[in-house]
């Protein structure tokens, strides 16, 4: 037996919620499948998942919530129609999608709240660490968060949750944590020791101005605090109160990563998402970038 930290193989993402801030787009069809240029926003947080190393993605599910599964899914009819129309590059397109990684999916009967949705998927974890990634955000760029958190939990064998400043006006919409220099000279101030979090305060009560972005590392022991998690803000069993314990009970790091997010569950994020994330296009980008310009806004 060696001390040496378990590998992080799997990763949990929540997709129960009800998508509200989209109405209408969201009646019918997950908010998680909107697409931002050409992919759905799922697929941008797999291809996260898949860049740092993971091998097996749980998706926490709901009702209404197929699409999910089916996009992820292998279809050999729609690319048996693309081979013979000589679209074989598409075909290889749509065949990757469900090839990246290998997928589980598990439901949440009822929406309790996302520490809960985390909690459903104990089995499927089982007991190793594991990472959790909220669709609404996505973070671009060939350094994953996620990729970020795994670094450290490898060298310091203790979960760490993803951070970003925010204006203090904004406390409100984020779970906000209460911090302490880590003096870990390998990551400078980048690193730090968690002592409290609170989700949603407002700007006088928030003990910080350093924002939850929607990234987790977390040892399987949160599994013990999610379970002694009573409901909070909102009537919903909190994550972040979850954490609370984890953080007192086996210490909990917070990180500032190297990069850029976009909370698309917002719809101004969502424009901003997809509005840069077209302009590095490859094949429209530049078309892009002079229509904008000839706005002249
Ligand atoms: C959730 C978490 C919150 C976190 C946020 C990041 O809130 O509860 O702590 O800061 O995601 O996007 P939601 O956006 O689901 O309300």
């Amino acid at each position: 037996m060696t001390d040496k930290p378990q590998r992080v193989r799997k990763a949990v993402l929540p997709a129960a919620g009800l998508g509200t801030r989209f109405l209408p787009a969201t009646k019918a069809q997950p908010k998680e499948m909107l697409p931002v240029v050409d992919k759905p926003l799922i697929q941008y947080v797999v291809e996260e998942c898949v860049a740092s190393g993971i091998e097996n993605i749980i998706i926490v599910t709901g009702r209404g919530k197929n699409a999910i599964e089916d996009h992820f899914d292998s279809s050999p009819e729609l690319e048996s129609f693309l081979e013979s129309k000589g679209k074989s590059d598409l075909a290889e397109l749509v065949h990757n999608i469900g090839n990246m990684v290998h997928f589980s999916y598990t439901r949440q009967k009822e929406p309790l709240g996302l520490g809960h949705a985390v909690l459903v998927a104990r089995e499927l974890v089982g007991n190793e660490p594991f990472a959790v990634l909220l669709g609404d955000v996505i973070i671009p760029g060939s350094r994953p968060a996620t990729q970020q958190l795994v670094e450290v939990f490898e060298a310091t064998g203790k979960g760490a949750i993803t951070v970003e400043e925010i204006p203090r006006e904004k406390t409100g919409l984020y779970g906000i944590v209460d911090v302490e220099p880590a003096g870990d000279s390998r990551w400078g101030k980048r690193l730090m020791k968690i002592r409290d979090l609170v989700e949603k305060p407002s700007p006088s009560e928030a003990p910080s101005n350093l924002a939850v972005t929607g990234r987790y590392l977390l040892p399987p022991e949160v599994f013990d605090c999610l379970e002694r998690t009573q409901p909070g803000r909102g009537g919903e069993i909190q994550l972040t109160d979850g954490l609370r314990l984890l953080a007192k009970e086996t210490g909990l790091y917070a990180h500032v990563f190297d990069g850029k997010s976009y909370d698309a569950g917002d719809k101004l994020g969502f424009l901003k998402a997809t509005v840069e994330i077209g302009l590095e296009n490859q094949e429209f980008g530049g078309d892009f970038r002079e229509y904008l310009r000839s706005l002249k806004l």
